[in-house]
């Protein structure tokens, strides 16, 4: 029986991993969040009456645990070195020349590519496959062990290869590298760079933001201090990953002699690899591929301060040795910084949908980058009184691929004495009532439910795509609506005529009709069988200080209408997992407040007021975590069945294959989806495959 378990056990272990490593590092899931979840908590449970039989590639000790004193330092088995710096063509160049004279070889040497990311350099390492420990760089020498903090990063993997029954192990290693002993080595160190992609650093300021929490100044520093401090569970809760790029000590076993190899062999045990790295026969090639990343750098999901190009032969790289601390078989090709000073002619205050004012600065315009560059974000008061920014400053501001510039600092040296210190303001910028602050909290407050600054940005919110969706409503109009006293609150949308709307400037009939029409339909019409927009959507678009589009999901599901909803307790709403009491708090404080009382009654008098689906409810979250594209005809479905079908079920509907897509959904005729999900390898299932996906 014990025996049963404990196999039980090990493939329940193996799975995880296996599943984790689909999501974390192909980012191609073949199973739904919701499983996976399953499959985690028959693990947990098992490990709870055998807590012996845990062993460190366990996925239950990714959450972090309790956190530590301190670091321990750790001495790195070998130096983990550093690189020496080209800017431009020319360097390179000259690099080459040096090293032609220390070495023939060199002549025919290949060159390897690779992006330089500007993250948290981190060493792992492995014994007999365990990832047993995880250090900081240090000095090159002596690092700090952070192996807890590492292990909650779902993408480094806690056990390699991932699966030999899955496939992505020992047997493709093998075959694909046929010189090696089909072992992996008992002592294995990785290196490798650990960073917050620029798209997850902006969603997490953005939920800090509305938190009236206090925001991050840029991926790098957020990454770094998130794994340099005692707590694993704060850093299980950013959103980290890694890209590996070295073997830096191995004992016990070989690995591959060449870098483009050393990827490869790297990919194939289970780490995640950059699809960017190339290998070239000459330096000229890799400089032209080096540049066309200095103008593509946006394109690239991380911050990156440059291209590495590294010599492809590793004996030949450590045959030429090092100067200081950096090997003369690699150079960091920089790209030329985004920092640049300009004056700060003025701070402005912006107010946000739910009042918080947010400072920025008023820059003398500069480009960076090719981009030219007027205003920044100063974050929030503190910041300009920690960092003493003051207007008429000399200020040093940056902008890192698409994230929003911002000012870095004063540079003191630069002052004349005519900058004036920032007093922030006591009153709203736009309504002129007085502000607030709420305990606890970084963030300054208006509180005027009728300020126009916060209904435009309230506005702006309640028609976008992630809630009502109301197509053609853009700023401008939502302004213009504003002004002409159209529109006091959302319920006003819903009454607009035709009339009115051809009162404005630039309306003429049909795009007066088009708004209409798209207003219309995020209503929806009970006598023509028109949905209108899901309630789910209706209670995000509400704009609750804390609550998002998941967790008006689960309000949705929870409650079924906004009338049930709007009478819930505290002790109600903490009933949802995930839901603590300062959001229950934020939402019945939102349904109390006499002016939302209002304006949901106008809504529902104006035919807004929309109900949970029953299918919604049922099988919400089937499909949860995928992605899916459709292509083709179907054979009982129409295009908005089967997108309704899907997302009913928790799944998501985009227009374009890419590595994301989970499925492509398949009819008769299919465009040239189908082409680019085969060459990506993409699952393709029909309408019935679709169907038994959610059985
Ligand atoms: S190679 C001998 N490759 O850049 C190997 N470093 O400025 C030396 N970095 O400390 C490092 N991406 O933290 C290498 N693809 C990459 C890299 C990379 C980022 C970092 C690394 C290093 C720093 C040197």
């Amino acid at each position: 029986m014990a025996d049963k378990l404990l196999s039980r056990y090990q493939e329940l272990k193996e799975q995880i991993n296996f599943h984790n490593h689909r999501y974390h590092v192909l980012d191609k899931p073949i199973i739904s969040d919701s499983e996976f979840d399953k499959l985690l908590n028959e693990l947990k449970k098992i490990e709870e009456e055998h807590p012996d039989w845990i062993t460190p590639d366990s996925p239950t000790l990714r959450a972090g645990g309790k956190p530590a004193d301190r670091f321990n330092k750790v001495r790195h088995p070998s130096p983990i070195l550093s690189l020496a710096n080209a800017f431009g063509a020319d360097d390179a160049h000259a690099w080459l020349e040096r090293i032609k004279k220390i070495d023939d070889r060199v002549e025919k040497a290949k060159f390897v590519v690779e992006p330089k990311i500007d993250g948290l350099s981190v060493v792992l390492h492995y014994r007999d496959g365990l990832f047993v420990q995880g250090a900081t760089r240090g000095d090159g020498e002596i690092g700090e062990d952070i192996t807890s903090n590492l292990r909650t990063i779902k993408a480094i993997p806690l056990k390699i290869p991932i699966s030999r029954e899955l496939g992505v192990g020992n047997r493709k290693t093998s075959s694909q590298f046929p010189n090696l002993d089909s072992r992996i080595p008992k002592h294995l160190v990785v290196r490798g760079e650990a960073f917050i992609p620029i798209k997850e650093f902006e969603a997490l300021n953005k939920k800090l933001e509305e938190a009236g929490e206090r925001t991050y100044q840029n991926p790098r520093n957020t990454a770094a201090g998130s794994l340099r401090q005692l707590d694993p569970e704060l850093t299980a809760s950013r959103p980290i990953t890694l890209l590996v790029y070295q073997i830096s000590h191995c004992e016990g076993g070989k690995v591959p002699t060449s870098q483009w190899e050393i990827l490869e062999y790297l990919k194939a045990l289970g780490f995640p690899v950059s699809d960017v790295p190339k290998r070239f026969n000459d330096l000229e090639k890799a400089i032209e591929y080096t540049e066309t990343w200095d103008k593509g750098r946006d394109q690239l999901p991380y911050e990156a301060d440059g291209m590495v190009i590294k010599i492809d032969d590793l004996n030949l790289a450590s045959d030429l040795g090092f100067v200081g601390k950096d090997p003369r078989g690699a150079i960091a090709y920089k790209f030329p910084a985004r920092e640049v000073t300009t004056t700060l002619n003025d701070i402005g205050v912006a107010v946000g949908r739910t009042g918080v004012l947010t400072p920025y600065a008023i820059l003398e315009p500069v480009e960076i980058g090719g981009v030219i560059v007027e205003r920044a974000t100063l974050h929030n008061f503190d910041y300009i009184a920690e960092k003493d920014i003051r207007v008429g400053d000399r200020v040093l501001l940056k902008r890192a691929g698409e994230v929003i510039p911002y000012v870095i600092g004063p540079v003191v040296d630069a002052r004349k004495g005519k900058e004036k210190k920032f007093k922030p303001p006591t009153k709203c910028p736009a309504c002129e009532q007085a502000v607030e602050h709420i305990e606890g909290e970084v963030a300054w407050y208006c509180v005027n439910s009728a300020c126009p600054a916060q209904l435009i940005r309230n506005i702006e919110h309640f028609v976008s795509r992630g809630a009502m969706d109301i197509v053609g409503l853009g700023i401008k109009i939502v302004e213009q609506l504003i002004e002409s006293g159209l529109v006091k609150d959302v319920a006003d949308l819903f009454t607009l005529k035709k009339s009115d709307l051809l009162k404005l400037e630039g309306f003429a009939e049909k795009k007066a009709d088009n708004l209409l029409r798209a207003i219309e339909q995020a209503k929806g019409d009970a006598l023509s069988g028109s949905k209108g927009q899901s309630l789910n959507r209706f209670i995000a678009a509400l704009g609750i200080h804390g609550v998002g589009e998941v967790m008006a999901n689960d309000l949705a599901r929870a409650f079924g209408n906004i009338s049930a909803l709007s009478k819930a307790s505290a002790d109600d709403l903490q009933q949802i997992e995930g839901l603590g009491p300062n959001i229950a708090e934020s939402i019945v404080d939102w349904f109390k407040r006499p002016a939302n009382q209002k304006v949901l009654k106008k809504l529902k008098a104006a035919g807004v007021d929309p109900q949970m689906q029953k299918a919604e409810g049922k099988k919400q979250g089937v499909l949860s975590g995928l992605t899916f594209v459709v292509t083709g005809t179907l054979p009982n479905f129409s295009r908005d069945d089967a997108k309704e079908f899907i997302e009913s079920n928790g799944g998501k509907v985009t227009d374009s294959v890419s590595k994301k897509t989970s499925y492509l959904v398949l009819g008769e005729n299919p465009g040239s989806k189908f082409d680019k999900a085969k060459s990506l390898g993409v699952k393709i299932v029909d309408e019935a495959g679709l169907k038994k996906l959610v059985g």
